[in-house]
């Protein structure tokens, strides 16, 4: 049976600056968190940095024209703070503004509409210097970067994402110590992640003002958390996990403030959430941006497994290569879950991709069957959801290129376009030709 997508929706593939731009001090750029963790031996991979990625600060022009070639409707990409104010204030770069800038320009004539994220973790070094996002002072920084980038870019740019998974900025970065800038305190992870939703909730209004008929929204990533059996205490577990990952977000920025049951679980003061700032954390969106790779399945680690009840939920041995299990159905899942738990007005997939291996033929072509694999049945469970009545409006698939996985470097390949970094040549996969016939017909197509 074929599947098809509503009239209109929007196909698009995602990337980061980070991930891909290089050119990591070139033309007035400052220092961003990741170049300082990256250069710190012992944090990434085979010692891999983001210093040249797919050096698409460069080569820009050719991944547009690839972007035609597979008429995408859409491209999401991230803007690299330090590059606009290489001291995360005050100063511009006209350098900065002008890559931007251009490269928007080139997107709308290759009618492809350019989806920009304010912040995809790479925060000015100089910033962090002063505190970093457990700062107050960095939400006011972000406004005023939001607030130029929109004025400078809003004339064409009319689809904006605040963050991009505010979740792991804050705990990754300053609980688990894996990502930029590396730290271990849970205090400083809390206090992060509030003032990430702060300078989300306060820049709303600015990128609106400045970009008039802009949508705004922001990414999160979200995924169902399942008990591993029926028992009250994995049932408890699963809660809690959903708690910290999914609710700790989507409850603010819904108006509902933290979730009680999670702010007993951390038992912190949160003497950082000031009069007010829920309030501006609650600022209405345009849609929610919901990246999905995976689900959890949760085990109790408060009750013995010899008291547990059997585990009843076993994942799918289906892995793809960074240990994820493959879930479609979850993608079902938790597009209903939030759309009728909290109605936000519409909803895009931001990202959803998978790393494999490749194969590179005699005839150099590149085949990723396993990632054909994975969207097709993701695709199809994104249909489900539409026509259970979720406003799904869109699709981002991560993501256009092969690039710099953070703490894998450049050893996960989630590209639909393989990049050989020795000579940074670009090759579409089987996946990008079987995803330009996907757009064509807008449909789940074999
Ligand atoms: C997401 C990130 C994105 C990419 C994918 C695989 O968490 O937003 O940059 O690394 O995972």
């Amino acid at each position: 049976m074929k599947v098809t997508f509503p009239e209109g929706f929007i196909w698009g593939v995602a990337t980061s600056a980070y991930q891909i731009e290089g050119a990591w001090n070139e033309d007035g750029k400052g220092e961003s968190i990741w170049d300082r963790f990256s250069h710190t031996p012992g944090k990434i991979a085979n010692g891999d940095t983001g210093d040249v990625a797919c050096d698409h600060y460069h080569r820009w022009r050719e991944d547009v024209a690839l972007m035609k070639e597979l008429g995408l409707h859409a491209y999401r990409f991230s803007i690299s703070w330090p590059r606009l104010l290489p001291e995360g204030r005050g100063r511009v770069s006209a350098a900065g503004l002008d890559f931007y800038s251009r490269l928007v320009d080139a997107l709308l004539e290759a009618a492809i509409e350019p989806s920009i994220t304010l912040y995809h973790w790479d925060l000015p070094q100089a910033l962090q210097d002063q505190g970093g996002w457990p700062a107050r002072a960095t939400a006011e920084a972000f406004v005023e970067y939001a607030d130029l980038a929109a004025r400078r870019l809003g004339d064409r740019v009319k689809h904006w994402i605040t963050l991009n998974e505010p979740f792991v900025s804050a705990m990754v970065g300053y609980l688990e110590g894996r990502h930029a800038p590396g730290h271990s305190d849970l205090d400083e992870a809390l206090a992060a992640a509030h003032h990430l939703l702060l300078g989300h909730g306060w820049a709303v209004p600015v990128i609106r003002r400045n970009s008039p008929g802009a949508q705004v929204g922001i990414a999160l990533n979200l995924s169902g958390q399942t008990p591993a059996s029926p028992s009250a205490a994995d049932r408890a577990a699963a809660w809690q996990r959903d708690g910290v990952i999914n609710r700790w977000f989507l409850d603010p920025l819904s108006a509902r403030g933290y979730p009680a049951d999670i702010v007993q679980h951390y038992g912190r003061p949160m003497d950082f959430v000031q009069a007010g700032d829920l309030e501006a954390i609650a600022a209405p969106l345009d849609f929610l941006g919901v990246n999905y790779y995976t689900r959890g399945v949760v085990r109790s680690s408060v009750v013995s497994e010899a008291e547990n009840a059997p585990r009843t939920v076993l994942p799918n041995p289906e892995r793809t290569e960074m240990g994820w299990e493959v879930y479609p159905e979850g993608l079902y899942e938790i597009l209903g879950r939030v759309h009728f738990d909290y109605r936000f007005p519409a909803l895009y997939i931001t990202e959803n991709g998978a790393a494999y291996p490749h194969q590179i033929g005699p005839d150099g072509q590149v085949d990723d069957p396993l990632r054909v694999a994975f969207l097709k049945e993701h695709l199809a469970a994104a249909t489900r959801a539409i026509a259970a009545g979720v406003p799904l409006r869109g699709y981002f698939a991560w993501s256009l290129m092969d690039n710099f996985e953070w703490a894998h470097g450049y050893s996960k390949r989630f590209g639909l376009i393989y990049v050989d970094y020795q000579t940074q040549r670009r090759v579409l996969k089987t996946s990008a030709h079987w995803y330009r016939r996907v757009i064509a017909a807008n449909a789940v197509v074999d």
